[in-house]
């Protein structure tokens, strides 16, 4: 399928200096990882020095032992006296390092729940900062899903990083045990290791790049997943039959990732063995070196032994510390995006000398030849836009699909800046004012509200979260909104756990959903609350109440109102109408119906249809 292939953006592959640059990750996360755990970090490491040194420590008591055997068979040397304690030793040696094994695997493990907790937190505090416009760019949003995979699925960096600092301190040991018997014993050694590091490493970043240009592809399964299994999609899946389609589009686009993925593993396969081979011949030559030195007499068995177990366990710690290093330049690559992430600022925030918002506002708000594009598209949604909203004034827009009535809004609470013009507040500019305390006075609930899957109650509190525990609020704003008597019928009432995510869940209509949502407008002590079309899944007694209530209760304060349903446009002080972008007429319903213009044209439009 095309659509499937175009996805797949392509990525340079990251050539050395950027691999290389990867590393310069590794101390931001090692903050992320002390500010997540200072104790834990503390005692893993501790745990890991001390258990990087047993490896040597029991081989130095083994060559006691077998060389204290030996002369006592060969030459009737009697036993030292320490002997039987250096056995006993030994074992206490192997079960210590037993014993810290399990300690640093608690170790671990509780470090990497509290990392995940820790970014878990720090993304959604910096996602929650974004600016909308940010959530609305694939590119962004790549970023976003890619940071948060990372920040569960980096946690294994944790573990290879505390592991590598141990398997260094291990290999630097026994090197040292090598290196007094042969320096050249362990320069063939580390010779023979290198390939394979590099092997590895050149993968690991192959690896890395694969994913990066899969990215779009995965989000894509992704969501043919879940549209595959979702409560909303399903009534369509079954009546259309689409089942077939997504499954045939899924299983593409699968089946080409994971040829990409396959192709990738078997050259790593093929390249990985021949070089761990090459390792192996080092091991083996040195082993045999070794051994042709105790059988000409040159070393005794228990150094013979000690050695050969030095040779063994560096050169498998040679290899472990290779694979964990370009492990962890892996892990850092990866970490890129994370990073990125939280590098990225929002356009739209205070200024440091912003003012707060006005209380009471005086003289309202006022558009001023305003003109706005959405960043990265040519259109412009807004042209030239003038018109004022007056503390007392209750305004309505009316206009076609499409037209920009909810962009308008969207401008007004500075979600966007106008691409030109000003949006001023009491004659100042809106980017003057304190973000927070702006929102604060203003309660807007979209066309695409949220249905928290939550209880009734919370469902309405999150209009203002600090009345979460203030039933009576809550409730006299369920009243305002006439979701009182939805909720009141509901098993368990305000406790009532919303949608069907949870168990014991229950669902409501669409337009029961809208009267709770509405209720979060009245929770809110707002200044001005703007409803973009919040009626347009009641029934018209419904409807007619919820307006009459939204008229009287807004009445002397500011309001403002998007519908299609002009017999509630026409309780509004003034009406604009929108087309094109531009406010094409503007003025009370009589006047407007008067001048027989666009709007008495819809009026008319619509009233026939119920004659
Ligand atoms: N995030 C966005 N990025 C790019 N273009 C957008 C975005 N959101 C909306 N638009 C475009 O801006 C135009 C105005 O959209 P808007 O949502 O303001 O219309 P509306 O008047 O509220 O329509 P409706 O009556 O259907 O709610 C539309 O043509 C739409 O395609
Ligand atoms: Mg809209």
């Amino acid at each position: 399928m095309a659509a499937a292939s175009t996805t797949i953006k392509v990525a340079p592959l990251p050539n050395w200096s950027e691999r290389i640059g990867a590393l310069k990750n590794i101390p931001p996360v090692l903050r992320f990882v002390w500010d997540a755990a200072p104790g834990i970090v503390v005692s893993n490491l501790s745990f890991r020095v001390a258990a990087a040194l047993i490896p040597l420590s029991i081989l130095a008591v083994t060559r006691f032992i077998v060389d204290s055997v030996t002369n006592h068979q060969m030459r009737h040397v009697p036993l030292s006296h320490m002997f039987w304690w250096m056995v006993l030793l030994e074992f206490v040696l192997a079960g210590v390092a037993t014993f810290m094994a399990r300690i640093i695997e608690f170790c671990d493990t509780t470090l990497a729940d509290r990392f995940t907790r820790h970014i878990s937190l720090k993304l959604m505090t910096h996602a929650a900062k974004l600016d909308l416009m940010s959530y609305e760019d694939p590119v962004f949003y790549d970023k976003l899903e890619r940071a948060r995979a990372q920040g569960v699925d980096r946690v294994q960096m944790l573990q290879v990083g505390g592991r590598l600092i141990q398997e260094v301190i291990t290999t630097v040991s026994l090197a040292a045990a090598i290196f007094i018997f042969s320096k050249l014993l362990l320069l063939g050694l580390i010779i023979c290791v290198v390939p394979a590091f590099l092997g590895e490493t050149h993968f690991g970043f192959m690896n890395y790049s694969l994913s990066y240009r899969q990215t779009a592809g995965r989000r894509e399964l992704d969501y043919l997943r879940v549209l595959g299994g979702a409560k909303e999609s399903a009534k369509e899946l079954k009546l259309f039959g689409l089942a077939p389609f997504l499954m045939g589009r899924y299983s593409e686009l699968a089946d080409e990732l994971y040829h990409q993925t396959k192709d990738l593993s078997k050259r790593r396969l093929t390249f990985g063995s021949l070089l761990a081979l090459l390792g192996l011949v080092g091991y083996y030559g040195s082993y045999a070196y070794v051994i042709y030195g105790a059988v000409i007499g040159t070393i005794s068995v228990g150094v013979m032994v000690y050695l050969s177990g030095a040779i063994a366990a560096a050169s498998a710690n040679i290899q472990a510390v290779f694979t964990s290093f370009s492990g962890i330049t892996n892990q850092a690559l990866f970490m890129t995006d994370l990073l990125e992430f939280f590098a990225v600022k929002p356009k739209i925030s205070s200024k440091a000398s912003a003012m707060p918002a006005p209380k009471p506002i005086r003289t309202g708000f006022e558009f001023k030849n305003v003109s706005f594009k959405y960043p990265g598209s040519s259109r412009i949604v807004l042209k030239n836009v003038n018109f004022k909203l007056g503390p007392t004034e209750r305004i309505a827009i009316v206009g076609e699909n499409g037209q920009g009535k909810t962009t308008l809004v969207k401008l007004l609470t500075r979600l966007y800046d106008p691409t030109e013009g000003q949006i001023l507040l009491d004659g100042k500019d809106l980017r003057d004012y304190d973000l927070e305390s702006l929102w604060k006075e203003i309660g807007v609930i979209f066309q695409d509200f949220m249905r928290y899957e939550m209880t009734a109650a919370e469902n309405i509190a999150v209009g203002r979260i600090e009345d979460l525990d203030n039933q009576f609020r809550i409730r006299a704003a369920a009243n305002k909104s006439l979701a009182e008597h939805t909720i009141r019928r509901l098993p368990n009432g305000f406790d009532q756990v919303l949608g069907c995510r949870f168990e014991g869940g229950v669902d409501l209509s669409g337009g029961e959903w809208q009267k709770i949502a509405l209720a979060r407008a009245y929770l809110r002590d707002a200044q001005l609350l703007i409803l973009d079309e919040p009626t347009a899944a009641l029934d018209a007694r419904s409807e007619h109440e919820v307006f009459q209530r939204f008229a009287e209760l807004t009445k002397g304060k500011m309001s403002l109102l998007i519908s299609h349903r002009f017999s509630t446009v026409r309780m509004a002080d003034r009406v604009l109408v929108l087309a094109d972008g531009e406010i094409a007429e503007e003025g009370k319903h009589d006047q407007l119906m008067k001048s027989g213009g666009q709007y008495a044209e819809m009026f008319e439009l619509q009233a026939a249809n119920y004659r």
